[in-house]
């Protein structure tokens, strides 16, 4: 039994050295930029939540994230538990806040009570025609280009320094749900996609994944959900002929559904679009799923690890990142000698 059930994430926090750069990219990225009373720079997707990024200035750095809890009692019960303050948040929205630092040293923000705006309408919602439904008639696609129009952050993936820690910290304190746990090699996992309880109401296939890799921890990808196929292609568009970094995509994943597009931001740190992702609720249970289902796509260009001459298979990938879990767990040992 987790302390609280949290209902989704609320945001990412960079540093950069340079933030009129930070909104220009935001801005293609489909964000909505702000200056914050704290000269940090926000920007928020159109569902209404105050904020989803935040950039202060200074080196470039993965800074944290923060999470939403269901109400300001629940918060009030993390902070008892966790023997901290909770604090009224001095971000866009107020409310409050508990901050936490998980296994690895990543700030962790839980905020309550923010105060929402009406969500806007995405302006490039029509009506699909395909082989077995048209439901489109006597109208035309007419797109606008320019960037995607961001909704919301859907979620974030940190590179962990030993997965089964970190996957006990997030789900005692949070409620997160395995949807697919990742095993390397059989018998060896390696990370996990975890969606939030949020019992009956279907909810995103992943809010959080923990991926423990041989480049070691870090920040490794948040992504924010666009308004639809369209959109998605629209903003890859704008991104390209704004001679952005693209990282991987356009496809569609395996584990999640989501067709996706990532992209590198001025200092490297790996922004997703995403659309059509899966959603289920408490009931839809766990999987386990390989390597391969990991990093392959039902279509796509395959993972920048596998692209080139001299790319591993999925199977050596697999044995690789399995050698190096079992090889941190060697290392890793209580004081009994028992294996951690
Ligand atoms: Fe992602």
């Amino acid at each position: 039994m987790s302390i609280i059930k949290i209902e989704d994430i609320a945001f990412v926090r960079f540093s950069a050295p340079n933030l009129t750069e930070m909104r220009l990219f935001l801005t293609q990225f489909g964000l909505s930029c702000f200056d914050g009373l704290d000269g940090r720079l926000y920007a928020k997707g159109r569902d209404g939540s105050p904020f989803a990024h935040v950039t202060e200035h200074g080196d470039p750095a993965f800074l944290g994230l923060g999470l939403r809890a269901e109400s300001i009692s629940d918060l009030q019960l993390l902070a008892e538990a966790e023997s901290v303050a909770m604090e009224d948040a001095t971000t866009p929205g107020g409310g409050k806040v508990v901050r936490l630092t998980d296994p690895d040293g990543v700030l962790v923000e839980v905020v309550a009570g923010q105060t929402f705006e009406p969500p806007e309408q995405p302006g490039t919602d029509m009506l699909r025609n395909d082989a077995a439904l048209k439901p489109r008639q006597r109208s035309s696609v007419r797109l606008a280009a320019g960037p995607a129009h961001v909704i919301r952050l859907g979620h974030c993936v940190l590179n962990v320094g030993e997965f089964r820690t970190s996957e006990h910290w997030y789900k005692d304190r949070f409620g997160f749900i395995t949807s697919d746990e990742i095993e390397a090699r059989p018998g060896t996992s390696m990370g996990a996609f975890m969606r939030c309880d949020r019992g009956d109401i279907p909810t995103d296939h992943h809010t959080l994944f923990l991926a423990q890799l041989p480049s070691g921890k870090g920040f490794n990808h948040a992504a924010f959900e666009v308004a639809s196929f369209d959109d998605l292609m629209l903003g890859h568009n704008h991104l390209k002929s704004a001679n952005r970094t693209p990282a991987w995509g356009v496809g569609r994943h395996i584990l999640g559904s989501q067709i996706f597009d990532y992209w590198k931001d001025p200092w490297g740190h790996e922004l997703e679009h995403w659309t059509d992702g899966d959603l289920f609720n408490a009931d839809d249970g766990s999987n386990k799923a390989t390597v391969q289902d990991l990093l392959a796509v039902q279509w796509g260009p395959p993972h920048p690890i596998f692209a080139g001459k001299f790319a591993p298979s999925p199977k050596v990938a697999g044995f690789i990142m399995a050698l190096s879990v079992r090889f941190k767990r060697l290392f890793r040992r209580s004081p009994q000698g028992a294996p951690a």
